[in-house]
């Protein structure tokens, strides 16, 4: 899933007239948002019982070292990792990727950015999350999304949150399981270029 350029609005009606006016098109993709409020406390290590799959999971940040293990995430990712965006990513200090391993094999990960407004502070958007069909109801993608989230706290933002479809019942109860809120009020814009 990608999101390329964001509006979030609280007058729905509002904004889509005037945006339309503008020539913006409304996406249904993103019917739902999620928060995870101040305060919400760190529940690493997660539930579930250790497993022969998940025994020896690691959940590792990537460094600007990594860049050959961030271009092995291709399928993990919608589409193949590419060198520059890849490189760019990693070397970014706001941007952020964790990557859960079992036995050294990436098995799910979870990219975050850290968004800044004058008045507002910083914040970060979880942007993207998956976990290896063959790995999924173990706890990773909880364990993955609860990592961005103490990273969030630690670099002082005042929540996290993320975009997804209305029935993507997986993605939701992974958000809920972390701890997030459900945020019916908000509409997606996305300009093509
Ligand atoms: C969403 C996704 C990352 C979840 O990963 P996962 O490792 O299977 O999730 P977890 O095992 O950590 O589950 C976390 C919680 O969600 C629940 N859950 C996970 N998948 C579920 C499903 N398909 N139906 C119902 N509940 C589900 C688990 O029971 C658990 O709840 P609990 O903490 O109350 O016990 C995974 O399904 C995935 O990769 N989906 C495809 C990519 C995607 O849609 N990403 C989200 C984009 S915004």
């Amino acid at each position: 899933m990608r999101y390329r350029m964001l509006i979030v609005a609280t007058a729905q009606d509002v904004l889509a007239e005037a945006l339309q006016r503008a020539g913006v098109a409304q996406t249904g993709r993103a019917a739902a948002f999620q928060v995870v409020g101040r305060g919400f406390e760190s529940r690493l290590p997660l539930h579930g019982p250790a497993d022969s799959m998940t025994s020896s999971l690691e959940i590792r940040r990537l460094t600007p070292d990594d860049l050959q293990l961030a271009l092995s995430l291709g399928n993990l990712f919608d589409g193949p990792a590419q060198l520059e965006p890849t490189r760019r990513f990693l070397e970014s200090p706001i941007h952020h990727l964790f990557v859960a391993q079992v036995d050294g094999r990436a098995v799910g990960f979870v990219s975050g950015v850290e968004l800044t407004h004058p008045d507002k502070g910083t914040e970060m958007f979880l942007y993207e999350l998956a976990v290896d069909e063959k790995f999924r109801r173990r706890g990773i993608g909880r364990r993955l999304t609860d990592a961005l989230a103490t990273l969030a706290r630690e670099r002082g933002c005042y929540d996290m949150w993320v975009g997804t479809e209305a029935d993507n019942v997986a993605a939701l109860a992974t958000y809920r399981s972390s701890g997030a809120a459900r945020e019916d009020d908000f509409v997606m814009l996305t300009w093509d270029f």
